[in-house]
């Protein structure tokens, strides 16, 4: 995921929601503001302690014509401090009604379905608070004794932050509209009320109508719904709310293995299956390492190239840009990546955002070991040194605070923790106690981590703690010890942090130079049987001052500007554009016009600015912004207009 992020995420956090402006429900439907106080996470309104939602149904319409999802959430409670209200997360949602019963018999979240349920539903006090730009505006539900069931109807508003809309034309097929959620961090808010913390989990059902020939999917198991207009769907397994996940379109599945397959929009199918073809045995090599596989199903789904990442870990289906089908399974590291947050991130979660690098490094560790078990340790350790070098450049750019895994984000958007910190000193750290340690004893340490927390939530206070107690006292004989304090609360790595090497990049570190100075001809490069990440390093490799010939010379020997992988391609129109290269100028815009992933546009857009290319970069922006996702338009407003975005948000 890469040094995009930083930068973005600097820029949507610096700048309030400027696409919520003007979509506050109406007002008059809305009862009178009161603040309500932060929860222990900072990022969510509810009070887990004093009462917590275990079980939700969500019953919804998707109209494509209006943009919105209408209908109900039933949500069930159990209540620990019998006069404290329901404290929910929402966001420019449109609160219609607000019920409450008490359920004729005891739910058992094994059976439960409360989509669509019968109860004796009789009106509620409740109250919406002020709206924070990071946050959304609380939702306050007085709960009488003896009330164990709030009914919310609601909907959507068109610009929900966690939903994208596309037309047929902005979708691979062009033959139906497409909708799907993102949820992470804190958007589940704007689709439904919900306990919107990594920390609070609850398991769901829910049925959804949408028109032919679209289809609802969820990040759930299928079950027979109530209503035969509508798909039902259940998750028994309970999981936080950025978990949740819902996609409508026209969409095929292929199965791939007993337990393993794919969605796709039709033209895309044999393709994804192809690529794909490895998952199956991801998943055994996991599962020797850390546990067997707690979520039934593993699919993917295979979005339209305005998905604004490379993929999200929605439990049981994987959403995944397309830019990863590269033809040739090089780019496979991503679903590795997804389907190792089964254990890391969705079985044991971070408890607030700012424990991302129990997510995120965790996972990326891994990643790299089932790319090790699945195609040697070579592979794993190219990614693992292309992973350092982007870690170096998030280092450059981010202040020392940012710099540590153990973030605070007290009054700012979880997003801004989002950074290669999380990530690729996360993985770094994990990879020095296996170093340390070796694997004898390193790998029971996490087998235990995960059996251990089992669909719980975790603290980086709570890792140091399990550290202490289940590592062996003492580092193997001649390894250096880790002091975990200084990974987790120091800027930078420790020095005495693993260095990744891969011998498949020194050959290559070796003709650079001999290249930049014109020693060696494009084509005289040893490059032959270079894998894409070997032509990653390569490109990452060229100096400042790399001649503009060379890169004619690179490009007329290669095809780079003509490149099947989105890898290499957006590595390749990046080099081009700050070196002045124009031969890759109309493969440039219709990159730019033909895909919404942020880790690609951003480092692209960022250098036309650098390139003095601005004028152009908000010609083809202003073409482009209306296929992107509402959190991408907002990062790119404020990169191409920030005096435009700074005045549309500056009023109170
Ligand atoms: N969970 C993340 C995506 C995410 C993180 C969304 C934080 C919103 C907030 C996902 O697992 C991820 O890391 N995706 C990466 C790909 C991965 C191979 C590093 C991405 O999208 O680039
Ligand atoms: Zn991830």
């Amino acid at each position: 995921m890469p040094r995009a992020l930083q930068l973005l995420l600097a820029l949507l956090l610096a700048s309030p929601l400027p696409w919520l402006a003007g979509c506050r429900p109406d007002a008059a439907s809305v009862p009178p503001v009161t603040t309500m106080p932060a929860g222990p996470d900072p990022h969510s309104v509810a009070r887990p302690a004093e009462v917590r939602v275990w079980h939700f149904g969500l019953d919804v319409d998707v109209d494509f014509a209006a943009r919105t999802l209408a209908g109900t959430i039933t949500l069930a409670v159990q209540r620990d401090d019998p006069r404290a209200p329901l404290r929910l997360d929402t966001r420019a949602l449109l609160i219609e009604r607000v019920e409450v019963a008490t359920a004729p018999a005891p739910l058992r979240r094994e059976d439960v379905v409360l989509a669509g349920f019968d109860a004796p539903w009789r009106a509620a006090t409740w109250q919406l608070g002020a709206v924070d730009r990071h946050l959304g505006a609380g939702l306050q539900v007085e709960l009488e004794p003896g009330v164990d069931l709030v009914r919310i109807t609601y909907r959507t508003s068109p610009e929900a932050s966690g939903l994208q809309w596309l037309t047929p034309e902005q979708t691979g097929d062009h033959a139906a509209p497409f909708l799907y959620s993102q949820s992470q961090a804190i958007h589940a808010r704007s689709w439904f009320p919900c306990q919107d913390s990594p920390g609070i989990r609850a398991s769901y059902d829910a049925q959804v109508r949408a028109p032919a020939p679209t289809v609802p999917l969820m990040a759930a198991d299928p079950i027979p719904a109530r209503d035969p207009n509508a798909k039902a769907f259940a998750m028994r397994q309970p999981i936080p709310a950025y978990l949740v996940a819902l996609a409508v379109g026209r969409v095929e599945f292929r199965a791939l293995g007993e337990r393993t397959g794919v969605w796709a929009e039709p033209s895309m199918l044999d393709r994804a299956a192809h690529e794909f073809a490895d998952i199956e045995r991801m998943l055994g090599a996991i599962e020797a390492l850390y546990g067997p596989y707690r979520w039934g199903r593993y699919d993917v789904l295979v979005l339209p190239p305005a998905f604004p990442f490379g993929g999200m870990e929605n439990p049981k289906l994987t959403f995944a840009t397309p830019t990863i089908i590269a033809g040739d399974r090089s780019l496979v590291s991503l679903v590795a990546h997804e389907l190792a947050h089964s254990w890391s991130g969705n079985l044991v979660t971070n408890a607030t955002w700012a424990d991302l690098w129990l997510n995120e490094g965790f996972t990326v560790y891994i990643e790299r070991r089932i790319i090790e078990a699945l195609f040697g340790r070579e592979r794993a350790d190219m990614d693992a040194v292309l992973g350092r070098q982007d870690l170096d450049e998030a280092f450059a750019e981010l202040g020392a605070d940012d710099q540590r895994l153990r973030l605070s984000l007290d009054g700012r958007d979880p997003d801004e923790g989002l950074s290669d910190v999380a990530y690729e000193k996360g993985a770094l750290l994990l990879r020095a106690l296996e170093e340390a340690y070796g694997r004898e004893a390193f790998d029971p340490f996490l087998l235990a981590w995960f059996e251990g927390h089992a669909f719980g939530s975790v603290t980086t206070v709570e890792f140091e703690a399990f550290a202490a107690e289940h590592l062996p006292a003492a580092p193997l004989p001649g390894r250096a010890s880790v002091d975990l304090r200084a990974w987790l609360d120091a800027p930078g790595v420790p020095a005495s942090a693993p260095v990744p090497r891969a011998k498949a990049f020194d050959a290559i570190d070796a003709v650079v130079p001999a290249f930049v100075a014109g020693e060696l001809t494009a084509a005289a490069l040893p490059s032959a049987a270079w894998t894409p990440q070997q032509w990653l390093h390569f490109l990452r490799a060229l100096p400042e001052h790399t001649p503009q010939e060379r890169l004619v010379a690179l490009d007329a020997a290669f095809g780079l500007t003509r490149s099947g992988n989105a890898e290499i391609l957006a590595q390749w129109l990046e080099l081009a554009i700050r070196q002045g290269y124009r031969g890759s100028d109309a493969a440039l815009e219709s990159f730019l016009l033909g895909i919404g992933r942020r880790k690609f546009l951003m480092p692209l857009y960022r250098a036309l600015l650098t390139a003095a290319r601005g004028d152009e970069a908000r010609k083809i922006f202003a073409r482009a912004r209306p296929g992107y996702h509402p959190i991408t338009q907002a990062s790119l407003d404020e990169l191409l207009h920030p005096s435009a975005a700074a005045s549309a948000t500056a009023s109170p």
